[in-house]
């Protein structure tokens, strides 16, 4: 049975389009099918990512005009330019995606579209047939979804068909508040009706060690060097939030000052596969299956 993940984060910036498109292409190259669909419609970016102007978007399934595989690219061909291990042993999967449309217009349609009452129950219809894979022509292990940041309404209707939902945070720039708010109101609302939810820490400091510290304090192996105190008041942190939020932490990932995420982002994986990055979202995935 398909299982749906989704990004989700209070605040923008705190990494879901990164994780999104890298699990996905990594759990495509370990043999599943993906259909990663881009739910930020209120500031759509996975296009860009994978390089391409589409001439179909989620937008225009949502909207009536298209049917859903209508919408959905294909990209198993870019996996298979990899040379993953043995592909008699570890076949490839494939991966699909399904993008949103950047233009004003289409957003602002997107979004009036939705005020009327009989819309949204319709607008919700079309988001629960995205699990009906039989519609499509791939049976589907995951369907991956990028949403928008906050309590939006699309956002909301993404997290509606979730099985999982990973909420991702920024470390240096966290709104407990908010974050409390809406993974009690929210989540809370859904878990309650089976779906689970998890904290995913992102750009935690460990992994480059600030040049000040080295310099002042010596090794930063010494125990007390202001780069261990960092790593020591980050761990209380994150005990602390796991207690507050009440959520677990299903990964933590430094941030990583020495791997270029531009053009083509969700080829990390595939491009740096000895980098810990990769080693990240590999035990992400293993969690996630
Ligand atoms: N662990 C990380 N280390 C370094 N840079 C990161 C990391 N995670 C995300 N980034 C960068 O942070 C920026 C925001 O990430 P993005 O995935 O676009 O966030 P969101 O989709 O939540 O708005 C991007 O430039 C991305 O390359
Ligand atoms: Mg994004």
């Amino acid at each position: 049975m398909v299982k749906v993940i989704a990004f989700h984060s209070y605040k923008g910036g705190t990494g879901k389009t990164t994780l999104a498109v890298n699990l996905s292409a990594h759990l495509a190259s370990r043999g599943y099918n993906i259909l990663l669909i881009d739910m930020d419609v209120y500031a759509p970016s996975l296009y860009v990512y994978f390089n391409i102007q589409p001439k179909k978007w989620i937008n225009d399934y949502l909207n009536d005009k298209i049917t859903f595989s209508d919408s959905i690219y294909d990209f198993t061909h870019v996996l298979k330019e990899y040379k993953l291990g043995d592909k008699a042993k570890n076949p490839y999967g494939s991966l699909h995606a399904i993008f949103s449309n950047p233009s004003k217009q289409e957003i602002t349609d997107l979004d009036s579209a939705v005020r009327k009452e009989s819309s949204k129950s319709q607008s919700l219809k079309k988001m629960l047939f995205i699990k009906e894979t039989r519609n499509t022509e791939t049976d589907y292990d995951f369907i991956i979804l990028d949403t928008s940041p906050g309590i939006r309404y699309w956002s909301i209707n993404s997290l509606a068909i979730s099985d999982e939902i990973v909420l991702s945070l920024k470390m240096d720039n966290i709104d407990i508040e908010g974050t409390k708010h809406m993974a009690m109101d929210v989540y809370g609302a859904f878990t309650s009706y089976g779906s689970k939810s998890y904290l995913l820490l992102n750009r935690i400091a460990g992994y480059c060690e600030p040049p000040s510290s080295s310099s002042s304090a010596g090794s930063s192996y010494e125990m007390n060097s202001p780069f261990n105190l960092i790593l020591k008041e980050q761990t209380e942190a994150i005990k602390n939030l796991e207690r507050l939020l009440k959520m677990d932490v299903i990964a933590t990932l430094p941030c990583y000052c020495d791997i270029q995420f531009e053009k083509q982002e969700y080829l990390t994986v595939l491009n740096s596969p000895n980098h810990p990055f990769t080693q990240k979202i590999n035990e992400l995935s293993k969690k996630i299956e």
